[in-house]
């Protein structure tokens, strides 16, 4: 069982973007002061400080959007000035909540637009389009000829998702892509982002408010105020040791809460039993904390047994928030566990199939290690 995620240290992943000491003013206004990011390659670095801080600014600056007026920035060892403009911003995908997607276009023309820009073959286009809605989870057959306004958020965001992609760019750049949906849409998002990017290993830089967030999909977190970056690190760390009372605050109280966050269900699981509507108690072994699943024919859960404090419980699984996904967080786990009422939370595969249990006491262990 594997239960640390790994973060990286600067030392040890390669710079893929680095700006050097980059200062921008809008009039009187400094948005950036001398701001030096080294961002790792294949890894997501997360932006999250107070609105007006300089995210958005920092990421117009890594698409040469805005130019600073001291300083520089590079890519991949190179100067951006060396690179064309045009080049720069086709290696990165862009996904932003404000701009959203082109209202008349359809989502494929949306996805397509800039595979189309550079001349791929139609052919090869059409099923690349299939295969990055398929990726956002979003069925080509049914979303491919619909209307950005015939969409909800979360499918708004998703085809959002699917056209930064759409060009395969090494560097993806996320404005706060999961904005503005509820948290339930967002929690799912962020699932599939977690598994797309297991898979993908683009190097991205994400911007959001939402500490939570932040906390959960960052290898790299950058906290930052008034212009400049106040602290830089893996989230663990950051959580461990807040590099000030500001960081601190930022945080919020409930830091070994969100230190749940920083894991995954799928690495911090133990093997599942399933058992047969018919056996009974007495077929229960005697390990306390483990839990005992009823399945149905497909494999999927629909009770869980347990012993607790000397009595033999069953909880039937009747809602979502019963089970968990291979990508939820364990802070989802702790509210399965306590939702349900048993000493695990079954975790279940795409197809709603049990495939594991995180159980109470791996909480408890990795939430005091
Ligand atoms: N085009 C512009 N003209 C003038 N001032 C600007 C412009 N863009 C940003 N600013 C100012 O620069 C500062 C940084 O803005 P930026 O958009 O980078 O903040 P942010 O951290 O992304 O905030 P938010 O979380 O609200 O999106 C702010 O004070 C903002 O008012
Ligand atoms: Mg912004």
């Amino acid at each position: 069982m594997e239960t640390l995620k790994n973060h990286p240290t600067i030392a040890e992943t390669t710079t893929f973007l680095k700006t050097d000491k980059i200062t921008v003013r809008y009039g009187n206004t400094v948005a950036l002061q001398d701001v030096t990011l080294y961002i790792p390659a294949n890894r997501v670095t997360v932006l999250i400080g107070p609105s007006g801080c300089g995210k958005s600014t920092t990421l117009r600056c890594l698409n040469a959007l805005v130019k600073p007026l001291s300083g520089h920035i590079e890519y991949h060892d190179l100067p951006t000035q060396a690179l064309g403009e045009t080049d720069l911003r086709r290696s990165m995908g862009y996904a932003i909540q404000s701009v959203g997607l082109m209202p008349h276009m359809t989502v494929e023309e949306n996805v397509d637009l800039v595979p189309k820009l550079l001349g791929w073959r139609k052919n090869s286009r059409t099923e690349r389009v299939s295969r990055l809605l398929k990726l956002v989870r979003m069925d080509p057959d049914v979303y491919r000829n619909k209307y950005p306004d015939e969409l909800s958020g979360g499918e708004a965001q998703r085809v959002g998702v699917a056209r930064a992609l759409g060009a395969d760019p090494p560097v993806l750049l996320m404005d706060e892509p999961f904005g503005a949906v509820d948290p339930l849409t967002r929690e799912q998002l962020q699932n599939e982002f977690i598994r797309i990017q297991r898979q993908l290993k683009k190097t991205v830089v994400f911007v959001t408010h939402d500490i939570d967030e932040a906390v959960r999909l960052a290898d790299y977190l950058v906290i930052m105020k008034d212009g400049i970056i106040v602290q830089a690190d893996s989230p663990e760390h950051i959580l461990a040791n807040p590099a000030d009372t500001f960081v601190e605050r930022f945080l919020g109280p409930d830091r070994s809460l969100k230190r749940l966050t920083l894991f995954t269900a799928d690495r911090c699981m133990d093997k599942a039993i399933s058992v047969h509507d018919s056996d009974g108690k007495e077929n229960h072994n005697d390990d306390t904390s483990c839990c005992h699943w009823v399945v149905d024919k497909n494999g999927c859960p629909v009770s869980g047994r347990a012993w607790i404090q000397g009595k033999f419980v069953e909880r039937q699984i009747n809602s979502d928030t019963h089970t968990v996904q291979t990508y939820s967080s364990l802070k989802e786990c702790m509210s399965s566990i306590l939702s349900l009422g048993l000493t695990a939370a079954p975790v279940v595969d795409d197809d709603g199939r049990l495939c594991g249990e995180v159980r109470f006491e791996t909480i408890q262990r990795i939430s005091i290690s």
